[in-house]
């Protein structure tokens, strides 16, 4: 992994991004009607035209089946980056992408559409330089995953040579389970080679996901103490206050714990305990990532039942307003029995964290939105402040602030000024917008700039999502033998079911709620 900030002579300075441009190529995007298209990459690609970090022999081919012509996708395309840029937009950068934007209008199971793609490429090819260097961007429904790639292998737009690669980015989800995730593994890999792969994960696009590598393996003080000797538990939560808005049809089929826990969280839960990589090549940082996975203990189904909990919401309020529980949303059946909260407690199998428990919460229509990662230690041996009540001796918590609050915070305590000793809990703050400022990004930047320059760090490899999906096979089983009989068991609003709370507190913890 190449890093692309630079702070080394002065931490206080504005970061500048440097790095080289991406290499001359053509993009290819299966899906550029789509609201990912529309709201992440193009504004993204407008973003690394701005840092100049895309190659000035660069070009985008659009695939959608809708009838449009290149320049009503231009007028699009330019629609969408001023809305999102707003009056900031550079109007030359825009003119200078919109030239280099192409659009083909396209079934992606028609095998002619192939050929017109290919002819197209050689064209665009030809006027901009591109070196033949493609990479395809599925922004499709997952069904789609498979079949194209296999449509662009026959068609022989996956072939590399010496002189020239292609690559192919997959969105989530990456299957529906174990068996489907190994499938698709299995037809992409007849037809590509590992490394043309990019299986995409938009968390490792968030520079709080990233800074976790960053934070510590670039910090002598904290690794000798992020053990199961000095650390009780970890906790993440990814809480979000929104329904499920307009996907009530492809939620329903997949619920909280497919969306959410074999993909990002895991991300999260690797980066938090995986081992120091011995340097940041892509499979370096993956074998560690991997290893974690590995070594999380597969749930029986006995623990599921005491190790998982899972919710749906009903009505309540939000912000004041009230809003619907998850059976009234569009695409949602009035009698479904999908699940909107997930909570487990999974252990990791080896030296370093033996004994210590992972907590992990996600949920839709939470309290307040916030992606955090509190890594608790050990109390302080006895207690010397006899007098200090005991919710006041809090354990001293780092807490990693992913989203929106984008920063770190360690807690510990204090002596409240008086004249008798108490103690209060304080926190010592570290946010990005003071030392950093705010970097325009929709969070892919990152990412389609990797893809272009061939580094993989932060994508995952098919033995890694294989290994998230383990992970929660089980509960996807017992779940599904066993369907929950009380739902909706949380309001809308709310901090997700009392279950949620009981998990932790019969092992004496509790969880940490940021309300802002
Ligand atoms: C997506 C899920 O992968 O991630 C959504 O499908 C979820 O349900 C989203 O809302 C959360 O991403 P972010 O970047 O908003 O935290």
């Amino acid at each position: 992994m190449t890093p692309m900030l630079d702070t080394a002579t002065n931490p206080n300075s504005q970061a500048h991004p440097v790095g080289r441009p991406g290499d001359p190529c053509v993009m290819v995007i299966f899906g550029a009607a789509g609201d990912l298209t529309r709201r992440k990459l193009f504004p993204a690609l407008y973003n690394l035209a701005k840092e100049r970090l895309l190659s000035r022999e660069f070009a985008v081919v659009g695939l959608s089946h809708g009838a449009m012509s290149t320049d009503d996708f231009r007028k699009w395309i330019a629609d969408d980056i001023r809305q999102y840029a707003g009056k900031n937009a550079d109007a030359d950068i825009v003119e200078w992408f919109l030239k280099r934007v192409y659009y083909v209008s396209a079934e992606f199971d028609d095998k002619n559409a192939y050929t017109k793609l290919k002819e197209l490429l050689e064209e665009v090819n030809r006027d901009h330089t591109t070196h033949q260097n493609y990479f395809f961007y599925l922004a499709t429904a997952p069904r789609f995953f498979g079949p194209v790639v296999e449509q662009l292998a026959d068609a022989g737009l996956m072939e590399e040579a010496n002189q020239h690669w292609r690559r192919v980015i997959i969105e989530k989800p990456f299957g529906h389970d174990l068996d489907s995730a190994r499938i698709l593994n299995q037809q992409l890999l007849k037809v590509a080679k590992e490394k043309q792969i990019y299986r995409i994960d938009h968390y490792l696009g968030k520079e709080t996901v990233q800074n976790i590598l960053a934070f510590r393996f670039a910090n002598g003080i904290f690794e000798p103490i992020w053990n199961r000797r000095y650390i009780d538990h970890v906790q993440i939560s990814v809480a979000e206050t929104v329904g499920v808005e307009k996907r009530g049809g492809y939620y329903d089929t997949a619920g909280a714990l497919r969306d959410m826990v074999p993909n990002h969280i895991m991300q999260l839960i690797s980066l938090t305990a995986m081992e120091p990589p011995v340097s940041f090549q892509a499979d370096a940082v993956r074998d560690e990532q991997n290893k974690i996975l590995h070594a999380i203990q597969p749930l029986s189904s006995e623990e599921v039942l005491t190790r998982t909990v899972r919710g749906q919401y009903g009505p309540g309020t939000h912000d004041g307003q009230r809003v619907p529980g998850y059976r009234e949303e569009s695409g949602v059946p009035p009698d479904s029995k999908t699940e909107t909260f997930v909570a487990m407690k999974l252990l990791i199998d080896n030296w370093r964290w033996a004994d210590v428990p992972f907590y992990l919460r996600t949920g839709k229509r939470l309290t307040a939105q916030n992606t955090h990662i509190v890594i608790q230690f050990r109390r302080a041996p006895f207690v010397l402040f006899r007098d200090t009540p005991v919710e006041n001796l809090m354990p001293n918590q780092l807490v990693l602030h992913i989203q929106p609050e984008e920063g770190i915070s360690l807690q510990f305590a204090a002596k409240v000024p008086g004249p008798i000793m108490r103690l209060g809990a304080v926190d010592m703050n570290f946010e990005y917008a003071d030392y950093f400022g705010t970097q325009p990004s929709t969070g892919y930047e990152r990412l389609l700039h990797d893809c272009m320059i061939g580094d993989a760090t932060l994508f995952q490899r098919a033995d890694m999502v294989e290994a998230g999906w383990c992970v929660v096979s089980p509960a996807l089983d017992v779940w599904k033998a066993l369907p929950p009989r009380n739902f909706p068991n949380y309001s809308a609003g709310s901090w997700g079911p009392k279950d949620a709370d009981e998990l932790l507190e019969r092992d004496g913890r509790r969880w940490r709620n940021f309300e802002k």
